[in-house]
């Protein structure tokens, strides 16, 4: 089976349902914003604070060009991660992309909590914001083979449903 790709929106879900779907399949668990933090010695937010967005771009291809040549993982990537197509060309050599979606309405409400942890929603009003990056990424969150709305849905059926996704494809 091809390592679990876990990519789409931010507040959609990819670290806890990645760390379930790991635990499932007895694979390994890597997080791109975690090994970021742990090699920067701080969190995301205040990386983009200190360093700028474009540092912290570069930290995340090379966390990408590294755990992408993991086998037999589950990768759950920052909202960010596919905008860089060589982000995508190193992730999909050993693994199949699945975006998990969610209105912005929904969006807001998962991520309202801690959204100073979220340097990208900061600015303006958080739900014209979300639409608008939305919209944006729309193309390469498109580059997934599948995609699954978990508006609806809880964390046991999403990690079902791509339990099921990944078996049937290798079957
Ligand atoms: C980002 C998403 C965040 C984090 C950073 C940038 C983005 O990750 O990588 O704040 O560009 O969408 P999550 O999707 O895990 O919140």
């Amino acid at each position: 089976m091809r390592n679990v790709v876990l990519v789409g929106f931010m507040g959609t879900g990819k670290s806890v349902v990645g760390k379930r779907v790991a635990a499932e399949l007895g694979w390994p668990f890597y997080d791109t914003d975690q090994l970021i933090e742990a090699k920067a010695g701080m969190k995301v937010s205040r990386i983009f604070e200190t360093k700028g967005e474009e540092a912290f771009r570069s930290m995340e291809r090379e966390v990408v060009a590294e755990i992408s040549q993991r086998d037999g993982c589950v990768i759950s990537t920052g909202g960010g991660v596919v905008a860089d197509p060589e982000n995508v060309r190193r992730l999909t050599e050993k693994g199949e992309l699945i975006c998990l979606v969610a209105t912005p309405e929904v969006i807001l409400k998962r991520i309202e909590r801690r959204r100073d942890a979220r340097p990208l929603l900061l600015e303006g009003d958080p739900l014209v914001r979300i639409k608008t990056l939305l919209e944006q990424r729309r193309p390469y969150y498109a580059q997934a083979s599948f995609s699954l709305d978990t508006t609806f849905l809880s964390i046991e059926k999403i990690v079902e449903a791509i339990l099921r996704r990944m078996k049937s494809a290798h079957a």
